[in-house]
């Protein structure tokens, strides 16, 4: 469905984000017939471009970054651009934006800001000064909201002095995505899950984001995040939040921002007096990813002093009463053995056996939301294994995988956000209250870190992190998901 008439205006436009993430999103849009007739995408860098120079950059980008690219669409979406030069330092270029924006006043008009934080306070203090903050308006601000609760505030204070709540949308891309999505229509529209969605039923849960990938180019801003800044805060705790959250009554965003913030608050604090029983961290060292040798984080980034983490598990509990006693066991990491996000949610074992010892172990149900790659939804059960042998029985998976069920190109979580940033919906986008939460759960870890002896525990790359992750769970009498 097409959403209204826009000017989409995009900081940063000749960034890595714009040129892998966004174009081929925007693209796609275009490409599918969403976009109104006359909508804009307004490109700002520092760059000395005109227009035609932007169109042939971007058209590199959607070269490289979109397959069966079609002359007709991209000859379309290109006409849709335009370039204004902004160097934001100087705050010079931001009059002429302003004359662009101004051919069109009541159109929906997105800032996009695809460049670091540190500059999103004075775009929005700039887009305020000039004049182009109309009821119109909206801004999206990419992660990292600060890099603790202080100075989020901060920066939430100011860009909330030109823009109100409504119109501010801060992505998670992570809530884009198909499958953390259908973790709603999974647990919300099926009667079946919701009865045994509590501690009685479920004995814990396991959401792993595992990389293959280093930090490669991005170790100087990697460095000052580590794992839980840059996937924790965020990505990992708003999938915990779908997870453990309470039925919302709608799809209103503020529903359902109200139920994932009760979540947030519910989160039992970690600091000095539990982190060496609840939290693991690693760094890898030199090892293998895909049959090559790769170079360890520290040689990566040039500097043997780093004690920041590329890995991280936790043990999160939930104090409610839904979730009292089931630990959210949370992973994430670069360069592990593969590329795997899953959330996997392990049922109790079946309270009394009627079978005899001959038919085996009896292994307790387990559903898993694969989130990538191979997206899909599998639900582990015991059956009976076939033949006249007596009664023995066997786990085997109910499987979905989206690939063979919908014969439909997958749209990158970036679409779906970017056309909801345009028709105003919020849902999938976090609330200020949800980010000043995530960190006070987070900040007092990364305090309780900072002043451990502990350094990170050393692990080779392509493994699945340091051993005491392992030991994080077995402690619990419980295993990662591949180790089963
Ligand atoms: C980003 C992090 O938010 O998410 C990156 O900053 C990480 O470090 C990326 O690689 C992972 O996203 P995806 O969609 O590839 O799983």
């Amino acid at each position: 469905i097409e959403v209204q008439e826009f000017d989409l205006v995009v900081f940063g436009a000749s960034g890595d984000l714009a040129h892998r993430k966004l174009l081929p999103a925007l693209y796609h849009r275009d490409a599918d017939g969403q976009m109104p007739e006359n909508a804009r995408i307004i490109c700002s860098a520092r760059r000395d471009y005109t227009d035609d120079d932007y169109c042939d950059w971007a058209r590199t980008a959607l070269q490289e970054h979109v397959k069966d690219l079609e002359e007709d669409h991209l000859a379309r979406f290109l006409k849709r651009l335009r370039y204004v030069k902004i160097d934001v330092a100087t705050a010079q270029g931001f009059e002429d934006l302003k004359k662009v924006l101004d051919e069109r006043e009541d159109v929906i008009r997105g800032f996009y800001l695809a460049v670091g934080p540190d500059l999103f306070g004075t775009i929005c203090e700039n887009l305020g000064r000039v004049g182009a903050v109309n009821d119109h308006a909206r801004v999206v601000m990419e992660k990292p909201i600060g890099k603790d609760g202080a100075s989020a505030k901060a920066l939430n204070d100011t860009v909330g002095a030109v823009f109100k709540e409504e119109q501010i949308f801060r992505i998670d891309h992570y809530l884009g995505k198909e499958t953390v999505q259908n973790l709603m229509a999974l647990r919300f529209a099926n009667a079946l899950f919701e009865p045994l969605w509590n501690a009685a039923h479920i004995d814990h849960v396991q959401i792993t984001v595992a990389e293959s990938l280093g930090v490669g180019g991005r170790a100087g801003y990697y460095d000052t995040a580590g794992a839980l800044r840059d996937m924790v805060q965020n990505h990992i705790l708003q999938l915990l939040c779908l997870v453990a959250m309470e039925p919302p009554e709608s799809m209103n965003a503020d529903s359902v921002r109200d139920e994932k913030l009760k979540v947030l608050k519910a989160l039992s604090p970690i600091g000095n007096h539990n982190l060496d029983k609840l939290t693991v961290r690693g760094q890898y060292r030199a090892g293998a990813s895909a049959g090559g040798a790769v170079p360890g984080y520290l040689e990566e980034l040039g500097n043997d002093e780093s004690r920041t983490e590329t890995f991280v598990a936790l043990k999160a509990e939930i104090a409610n009463w839904r979730w009292s006693g089931v630990p959210f066991y949370l992973r994430t990491g670069k360069r592990l053995a593969q590329r795997v996000s899953e959330i996997v949610v392990q049922f109790r074992p079946i309270p009394h056996s009627i079978f005899g010892t001959e038919a085996g172990k009896i292994t307790a149900n387990r559903l898993i939301i694969r989130l990538q790659p191979d997206e899909g939804v599998q639900m582990q059960i015991m059956i009976k294994d076939p033949g006249p042998g007596g009664m023995r029985l066997r786990q085997v998976p109910l499987d979905m995988s989206f690939a063979d069920a919908f014969k439909v190109r997958n749209p990158d979580a970036y679409e779906r956000l970017i056309m909801d940033v345009i028709r105003g919906n919020q849902t999938l986008f976090m609330r200020r209250d949800e980010v000043d939460a995530a960190w006070s759960w987070i900040d007092p870890i990364l305090a309780a870190w900072a002043t451990s002896k502990e350094t990170p525990k050393g692990y080779t790359a392509g493994t699945w992190g340091p051993s005491a992750s392992i030991a994080l769970v077995e402690r619990d009498g419980r295993t990662w998901s591949e180790d089963d």
